[in-house]
Order: structure tokens, then sequence, then C-alpha cells
């Protein structure tokens, strides 16, 4: 009986201990080490770091990829330091795409919140998984496999994102090979791609070289 007593008070004393720490809010104004950023002094923090307003409206799809991702991760959004979570908001046109992309630190889940998108992943052994999804459709993409997504529908669309880190980075690879400085001849060898079609899109997308 003393024993159970010793041990119940043992739990109650070290999850008030754990309470100490709720939250951890970003300091934004010291750099992020690895293992994120330090915490702002918890007499400083206020509701206004718990909030982010930053997805209310819909980003301008007048781009390239004719869509508009806008991120709320912990750069943007304080609150998020620590907690292992964040979101984003596309918004495409019809025909606009999310390209070809990973996120190395998070799964995601997208929610089509209007019009229809078609959206896939390529596993590491290189099978497709594709879907086209309707509203109020949810997908999930396991972290760090290339994904994309499509408007395939006729009218504007929109979809939520949720990740599972606060800092889920993203590489476009398309971005990752013609918008930098990497040798065309170089990028051709180790792609199989032609030399016309290399200069086609360094072009398109800023690289050089
Ligand atoms: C959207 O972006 C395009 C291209 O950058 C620009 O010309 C246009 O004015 C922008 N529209 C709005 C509503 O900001």
């Amino acid at each position: 009986m003393l024993h159970i007593l010793a041990l119940f008070s043992f739990l109650l004393v070290s999850s008030s201990h754990a309470a100490v720490q709720d939250f951890c809010v970003a300091d934004l104004t010291a750099p992020q080490g690895p293992a994120g950023y330090s915490c702002k002094t918890p007499a400083e923090v206020t509701a206004d770091d718990f909030v982010y307003s930053g997805l209310s409206q819909p980003g301008n799809t007048s781009s390239l990829f004719n869509a508009a991702i806008n991120t709320a991760f912990v750069d943007k959004f304080p609150g998020l330091n620590g907690l292992g979570l964040s979101m984003a908001r596309a918004d495409l046109a019809p025909g606009g795409v999310v390209p070809m992309h990973t996120h190395h630190g998070a799964s995601e889940t997208i929610l089509i919140a209007k019009g229809s998108i078609t959206a896939g992943f390529i596993s590491s052994d290189n099978t497709v998984y594709l879907k086209t999804l309707k509203e109020g459709d949810i997908m999930v993409f396991p972290q760090g496999l290339l994904h994309f997504q499509v408007n395939t529908g006729r009218t504007q669309a929109h979809f939520w994102v949720s990740f599972g880190s606060s800092n889920p980075g993203i590489q476009i690879l398309s971005n990752a090979l013609f918008s930098n400085n990497l040798p065309s001849e170089l990028i051709e060898k180790t792609t199989f791609l032609d030399d016309d079609e290399v200069k086609r899109l360094k072009a398109l997308l800023g690289g050089s070289g």
C-alpha cells in the first residue's frame, strides 16, 4: 500500500514538473539550430504567438506553376516550435501544379476544400500511388517520398495541408535540377535528358551553365 502511495505521489510530482514547460515558442530573433529555435522568455509569450492569419486569403496563382503555396511553418508561426506539426494552404488555377517535390522532415496530409486535384506519390521501389481527389477527400504522403498535386478540374482548386513537423522542408525536383549552376553536361549525364531539353528547362527555371 505504501509503495503504491509512494509511486502515486511520484507520478503527481513528475507530471507537475512536466507541466512547468508547456511550450517553447520560437525566439525568431535567434538562429535556428538542429533542435529548432530557442524558447522565447515565457513572460513575453502572448496569444498572438499561437495564431497565424497568413493562410486566410487565397494566394496569387499567376506564376509559372499557376499555383500558390503559402506555408505556416515555424519560421512564420513561432507557437509551432517543438510541437512537431505545421500547415499550409495551396490554391491552384485550372491546370495549376505543385510540381514533383519532397519534404525530408515530415509526412503530409492534404484535405481538398474546393475543386478536384489529381495527386500522387512514388515509393522508394518506384511504385506510383495516384488518385483524383474530390472535395472533402484527404490523402497522405509518407515522409521523404516524391509527390505532386495537379488541378485537373475546370475550376479554381484549393486544399489545406498539414505536416508532422514544424519545419518540414521542401525541395522541388525541377528546381533542384534546373534552377542552379550545375553544369548542363553533368545534368545530361546523370538524368539521360538531352542538351536542348536541359537548356530549355534552365532558361525556364532560372538556371545557368
Ligand atoms: C499576381 O501576380 C502577378 C504576377 O506577378 C501580378 O502581375 C498581379 O498583379 C498579381 N495579382 C494580385 C491580385 O496581386
